[in-house]
């Protein structure tokens, strides 16, 4: 009786360090994005994976295709996936597909996460950009090939804030209108 309370302590012990899942990601890799399987490290060797993005640049409510998949023979079981600002904010916006969920990290639904830890080729998410200005936005995404195989926190292209940088389109008017001022101050000066 001892000896199956100590095996079944053990496990919940064990079980209490497995931050990510066959059920998908838990809030405890929120932040590194590391599935704490326990005595493993992610991999630093270049992921055999891909994250890319269908636009480089939004304006607010613009919806953006992201897909991670496969570059090389091995597939995927399991993957978190995130929206973050150049301050780190994790930004909500991905809709959820068969067989993933949200995990809540700082804000409802400010990640996605799989339900199921199947042999994946790719998965593509929509991300409906903020509708307020949040600044350039990159992915991060974590992708789990087994127990002790996986990248964490690849990087998709930067999408750029359209409107944060549309105020450098300002910057021009802005010297003409310098320039034909102190051009004027000048004539009448003489
Ligand atoms: C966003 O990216 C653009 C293009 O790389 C850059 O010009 C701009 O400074 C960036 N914005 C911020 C706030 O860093
Ligand atoms: C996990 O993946 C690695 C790399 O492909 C492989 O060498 C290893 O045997 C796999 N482990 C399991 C338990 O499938």
């Amino acid at each position: 009786m001892g000896m199956i309370c100590l095996q079944c302590f053990v496990l919940l012990l064990h079980c209490s360090f497995v931050h990510g899942t066959s059920k998908g990601a838990l809030p405890q890799s929120c932040n590194t994005m590391t599935p704490g399987h326990t005595s493993t490290a992610a991999q630093t060797s270049p992921a055999p994976y891909s994250v890319t993005v269908s636009k480089t640049k939004y304006t607010g409510g613009d919806t953006i295709s992201v897909t991670l998949s496969k570059t090389a023979a091995k597939q995927f079981k399991g993957y978190l996936i995130q929206a973050r600002n150049q301050d780190g904010t994790k930004i909500p916006g991905f809709n959820l597909i068969a067989n993933s969920k949200y995990l809540k990290c700082d804000s409802p639904n400010d990640a996605v996460t799989h339900t199921e830890a199947t042999e994946k080729d790719s998965v593509t998410f929509q991300f409906t950009a903020p509708t307020t200005s949040k600044g350039n936005i990159t992915i991060f995404t974590t992708a789990v090939e087994n127990y002790s195989t996986y990248w964490v926190m690849m990087q998709s292209d930067t999408i750029i804030d359209a409107v944060v940088t549309g105020a450098s389109s300002r910057f021009l008017p802005d010297c003409v209108l310098v320039a034909i001022s102190l051009f004027c101050f000048h004539l009448y000066r003489h």
